[in-house]
Formats: structure tokens, C-alpha cells, sequence
């Protein structure tokens, strides 16, 4: 089944666009047609992916009518995964696009580019602002990237909100995938800490048990703008998106198999 997910945050910094990216590249190394779209005004992902020079038509100049959703989509150089960019933002786009997301024509132009894709992966803005707002109205669910930090702590009952009040205020299907957390330092017992009271208020199913550790290859792939397994011994870095993107396809194939009412069959 075709699936648009956000990568989103409360907190800036926290990994998105390195999750978008790398999630994506996982995703198509496991056998998914993927589309990465860059719904972030700053452009990170644009940076990220080494397309800046070939985005400067984005989301954003669908909306003014200055060329159409095709336009927009490239592929990578080896064509294995496409991406759609922002759009070269200038102060008048940022305020247009936030317009046209509270009209929901941000969600519609989503959708749009979604078809044909198995997974469409949406690097979104930190924050729960309106650009956010649209995109995660425009999907089917939300993967909450999370720092075991004690200002993630704080914020994070704010991002929860924002997805309840979605789903309640016209967007009912909306999905929390599951909260990542990302930056781990496996032995911090501080951060150890911080998970235990995490779980206080969320509940255990929604961790996702796949964490990403802290690897200082991902500042150097966000350098070099690729995803990480690019790199020369980038593949410890990589494998755990590897297996991030396996969790939330198992996580995918057993809500299909509680909602099998006729029973197990092939046909
Ligand atoms: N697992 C990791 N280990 C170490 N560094 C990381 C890791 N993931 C991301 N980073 C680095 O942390 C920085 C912030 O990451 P990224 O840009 O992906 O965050 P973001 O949530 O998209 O930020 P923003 O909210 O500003 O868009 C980048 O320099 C990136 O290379
Ligand atoms: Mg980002």
C-alpha cells in the first residue's frame, strides 16, 4: 500500500533531514519506488542531497502556477530515488507557501506527487506551525524524531498535541508511526534516564525500538550532502536506517494482518 510519512520534530536539529534522507535510501534498498519531499522552507533537504543547483523550482512554484508537479521531481544521478525540493525561498515565497498550506493546497499538491510511489517520506520544519500543519495533513503518518534530551522531554507533549488535534480537526487516519530516537549515546546514563521518563507518558508500542546511535559520519555525509552509506565506512552508520526502514515495514505488514477479516489466503 502506497504511504506518505512525515519525518517531524518539535525540536530543531534533532535529525529529520538526515532520517528523511537515509530512511528513503533504506526504504529503496529494500525494494520500495521512494519520493523524498523537501517540505522544508530553509531547504535542508535540498543541501542535503546535493540537488541545490537543480531545485530552485520547488513546492512552491507549482503553487504560483509557474510550472507543474513533473517539473519539480528528479531523479538521482543513478535514478534510484526521486526527489522534490522547496523551491528557492525567498522571504514573499515563505509567506505564499504558508498561505497556500492553510488552504490546503499544500496537502493536494502532496498527494499529487505521491502517486506511483510506494513510500513518499516528507522532511518537514521543527515546530508545529502552519507549513507543518498542511503536510502532516497531507499524511497518512508521522514519525517523531526525538533526542533523549531534557528540552525534547519538555517539548514533546506539544508535538503529541498537535497530531490529536489533526486527527480530531479533520484528518482522522492520521497515524503517529512511532517516536525515533536519534543521537544516542548508548552508554549516557543521563540519556538513559531521560528515555525511562519518556516512557512515562508515552506508551511502550509507540517507541520504535530501532534507535540511531550518535556517529560523527553523519555530520560528514551532511558535509558531503549524501546519505551516509555513500561514504567510505559509512555502512555501520547506515545499518540501523536499514533497519528502521525493515521495523516500520514489519510494523505495516502486522496492522494488515489484524485488519484481514477474512482470515489468512493468497487470493
Ligand atoms: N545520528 C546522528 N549522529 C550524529 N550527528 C547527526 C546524526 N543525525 C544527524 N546528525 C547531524 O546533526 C545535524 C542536524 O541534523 P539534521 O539537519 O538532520 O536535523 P533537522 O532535525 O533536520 O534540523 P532542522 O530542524 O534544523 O531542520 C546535522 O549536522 C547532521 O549531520
Ligand atoms: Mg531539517
Amino acid at each position: 500500500m502506497a504511504k506518505i510519512l512525515a519525518v517531524a520534530s518539535q525540536k530543531g536539529g534533532v535529525g529529520k533531514t538526515t532520517t528523511a534522507l537515509n530512511l528513503g535510501f533504506s526504504m529503496r534498498h529494500l525494494g520500495s519506488k521512494v519520493l523524498i519531499i523537501d517540505g522544508d522552507p530553509q531547504g535542508g533537504m535540498a543541501i542535503a542531497s546535493n540537488l541545490k543547483r537543480r531545485t530552485e523550482l520547488g513546492l512552491v512554484d507549482v503553487m504560483k502556477g509557474e510550472c507543474g508537479p513533473e517539473d519539480i521531481v528528479m531523479l538521482t544521478k543513478d535514478k534510484a530515488i526521486a526527489i522534490a525540493g522547496v523551491g528557492r525561498m525567498d522571504p514573499e515565497k515563505v509567506v505564499f507557501l504558508e498561505n497556500e498550506a492553510r488552504q490546503g493546497q499544500l496537502t493536494t499538491l502532496i498527494h499529487t506527487l505521491a502517486q506511483g510511489f510506494d513510500y513518499t517520506i516528507i522532511d518537514t520544519p521543527a515546530g508545529v506551525g502552519g507549513i507543518v500543519n498542511a503536510l502532516l495533513r497531507a499524511s497518512d503518518g508521522v514519525l517523531l524524531m526525538v533526542q533523549a534530551r531534557s528540552l525534547s522531554l519538555k517539548t514533546l507533549p506539544h508535538f503529541l498535541k498537535l497530531v490529536n488535534w489533526i486527527k480530531k480537526n479533520g484528518h482522522p487516519s492520521l497515524t503517529l508511526e512511532g517516536v525515533v530516537l536519534t543521537m544516542v549515546h548508548p552508554n549516557s546514563v543521563l540519556e538513559m534516564k531521560i528515555r525511562e521518563e519518556m516512557k512515562s507518558f508515552i506508551p511502550e508500542r509507540l517507541f520504535i525500538k530501532t534507535v540511531i546511535p550518535f556517529n560523527e559520519l553523519f555530520e560528514q555525509a551532511s558535509i558531503r550532502a549524501v546519505p551516509v552509506v555513500m561514504l567510505r565506512n559509512g555502512l555501520k552508520a547506515y545499518r540501523p536506517y536499514i533497519n528502521l526502514a525493515m521495523e516500520l515495514k514489519e510494523r505495516e505488514y502486522e496492522k494488515e494482518d489484524t485488519s484481514d477479516e477474512d482470515g489468512p489466503g493468497l487470493f
